[in-house]
């Protein structure tokens, strides 16, 4: 099963729920990869994993590696196809290419992982777009905070047509509400969420943290960085939701 993280507004909690999503289905599932697309690298940095872009998915994109020659491991033997900053040119490079959307998806057909789970960049140009055509399924981190339906349309416009053009049997596996705290905004967007999406709004509710912000600087997932705190709770609450809303599809 591949799940993209995905929503193209930053700073949502897409990368935080890439990274500690996958260390928690390590839980239930053998063998999980993460593989970073963003430019940004911020997953790869926060599993303290820092590649050349010859290491990177840039090279695996533009044909140069196999995917397998670059995949390292990361917490609880977490496997994790890095990103680098030079996937940004690759992007550009790819525009002109035949079969530009299905890149991705032709490198991870033959994986053998139970779960691989896709960190996508805050657009929804071609990286994004090959993350959708590969993907089986799609999280999407809603922010509890002013502005965050916004632009949700223009995402859910982007998946229906990739569903429709490129990859049939995408579709969404919930919205996760992040960044929650105890406020009226926060219960106003989760309502929100709920009205719009009913039953696809995940149970498990991301919240406010501080040791979810502290630990991409350590290099470690959540789980390894701070035990008794919420975010470690979420997150193994998310990984345990993950884990039985996917063995009812199967
Ligand atoms: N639940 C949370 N509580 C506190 N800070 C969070 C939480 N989730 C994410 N953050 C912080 O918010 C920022 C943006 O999160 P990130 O996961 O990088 O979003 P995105 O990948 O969508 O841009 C980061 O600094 C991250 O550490
Ligand atoms: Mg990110």
């Amino acid at each position: 099963m591949i799940i993209a993280i995905m929503n193209q507004k930053g700073g949502v909690g897409k990368t935080t729920t890439a990274v500690n999503l996958a260390v928690a289905l390590k839980r239930n599932y053998d063998n999980v990869l993460l593989i970073d697309i963003d430019p940004q690298a911020n997953a790869s940095i926060h599993l303290g994993i820092r590649e050349t872009a010859d290491n990177s998915m840039a090279a695996v994109m533009l044909g140069e590696k196999n995917i397998t020659d670059i995949i390292k491991t990361a917490d609880s033997n977490l496997e994790v196809a890095p990103a680098n900053i030079a996937l940004a040119g690759v992007e550009l490079q790819i525009v002109n290419e035949v079969g530009r959307e299905m890149i991705l998806r032709d490198i991870v057909k033959d994986l053998y992982h139970d779960i691989v789970i896709i960190d996508c960049p805050p657009s929804l140009g071609l990286l994004s777009i090959n993350a959708l055509t590969a993907a089986d399924k799609i999280i999407v981190p809603v922010l509890t905070e002013y502005f965050a339906m916004e632009g949700l349309s223009d995402f859910l416009k982007t998946v229906s047509m990739v569903k429709k053009k490129l990859n049939g049997k995408l579709e969404i596996l919930g919205y996760l509400a992040t960044g929650y705290a105890n406020t009226s905004i926060s219960k106003d967007i989760l309502q929100n969420l709920h009205k719009h999406f009913d039953n696809q709004v995940f149970k498990t509710i991301i919240r406010v943290n501080t040791s979810l912000k502290e630990a991409p600087g350590t290099g470690k997932s959540i789980f390894y960085y701070k035990k008794n705190c919420r975010g470690y709770e979420d997150y193994e609450k998310l990984g345990e939701e993950v884990s039985q809303i996917i063995k009812n599809k199967i």
